[in-house]
């Protein structure tokens, strides 16, 4: 369910009443940037992560934003108190170049804007089981850092594991695990996390950079180095990071079980830290408490 007031440019407006013109250049180009922001019992996760990484992106595809960061920050609590948001949910925001007569050289117009929030649940019975994954080449360009709007091929990675009954595609360029298609990928090996660096081929994801904050304080040791489809084939335990996904362990891949095919240890322990990292009430581990 969405909440009925979104916020158009810096003013709050109806759901219906947010309209886009068909002359703009997300719809015709994909020429815009977006973020996606978790929202636990009424109150933003990882905000600050998301409003720098929305900064990044921007400057990146040079696009000047409406609002400086102290003032997004502001219009999206705002959006939480008007909408009276009390429970679990994500906001999804998105700017773009504009609206003009179709033309690839930008025009001289202000950026569009628009942010709303949407009720999520946890993906509880996917946190505690795991989930299937499938391999996919990564066809997508050079610069996954920045957060566009162009996610062609990611949706078609993402329907591809829908199709093959699994949650999530994992991409690779040349056997290279990069990262999936909607996530990033960890694996684990003799008690080490592995995951691809932070270069220009993966989106530098928010809870990823949480991910190496708690494994740190639970002593697991995490080497950014890049993994091959064979390591994913080996690994103890795999699993994946989003906004949306949390933590989630991965327990197949291309239709083979992960080590036994259960949830690992290490994926286990940084879901627990990362319950208490977002200050989460409810647990998924509460019926084995
Ligand atoms: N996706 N990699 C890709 C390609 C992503 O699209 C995402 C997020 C991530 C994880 O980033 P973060 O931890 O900041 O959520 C990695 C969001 C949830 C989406 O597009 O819906």
């Amino acid at each position: 369910m969405i909440y009925s007031q979104v916020l158009s440019q810096t003013n709050f407006v109806n759901e219906d009443e947010l309209m886009y013109p068909f002359q703009e250049r997300g719809l015709q180009f994909g020429d815009g940037i977006y973020e996606v922001i978790r929202v636990y019992q009424g109150h933003f996760y990882l905000i600050t992560e998301h409003i720098d990484r929305l900064f990044r992106s921007a400057e990146a595809v040079k696009l000047t934003l409406p609002f400086t960061k102290e003032r997004l920050f502001q219009l999206l609590g705002d959006l939480l108190k008007v909408n009276q948001i009390k429970g679990d949910a994500k906001v999804y925001l998105q700017a773009t170049r504009g609206s003009a007569l179709r033309d690839h050289v930008f025009p001289d117009v202000d950026a569009n804007f628009y942010a709303y929030a949407q009720g999520l649940p946890r993906p509880i019975q996917k946190l505690t089981n795991g989930v299937a994954a499938i391999t996919q080449p990564d066809v997508r360009w050079q610069n996954c850092y920045i957060k566009s709007l162009n996610l062609l091929p990611n949706v078609l990675a993402k329907q591809e594991a829908k199709e093959q009954g699994a949650f999530e595609a994992i991409l690779h360029r040349d056997e290279t695990v990069t990262e999936c298609s909607s996530s990033n990928v960890y694996l684990v090996k003799d008690g080490e996390i592995r995951t691809h660096p932070e270069t220009n081929n993966i989106l530098h994801g928010c809870v990823r950079s949480r991910v190496k904050v708690l494994a740190r304080q639970l002593d697991i040791p995490l080497l950014e180095k890049a993994f091959s489809t064979d390591d994913l084939q080996q690994a103890d335990e795999v699993f994946l990071s989003s906004s949306t996904a949390e933590i989630m362990p991965i327990v197949k891949i291309d239709g083979n079980k992960v080590h036994s095919g259960e949830p690992g240890t290490v994926t286990k322990k940084l879901q627990k830290a990362y319950e208490e990292d977002a200050g989460l009430t409810a647990s998924i581990f509460a019926q084995v408490r």
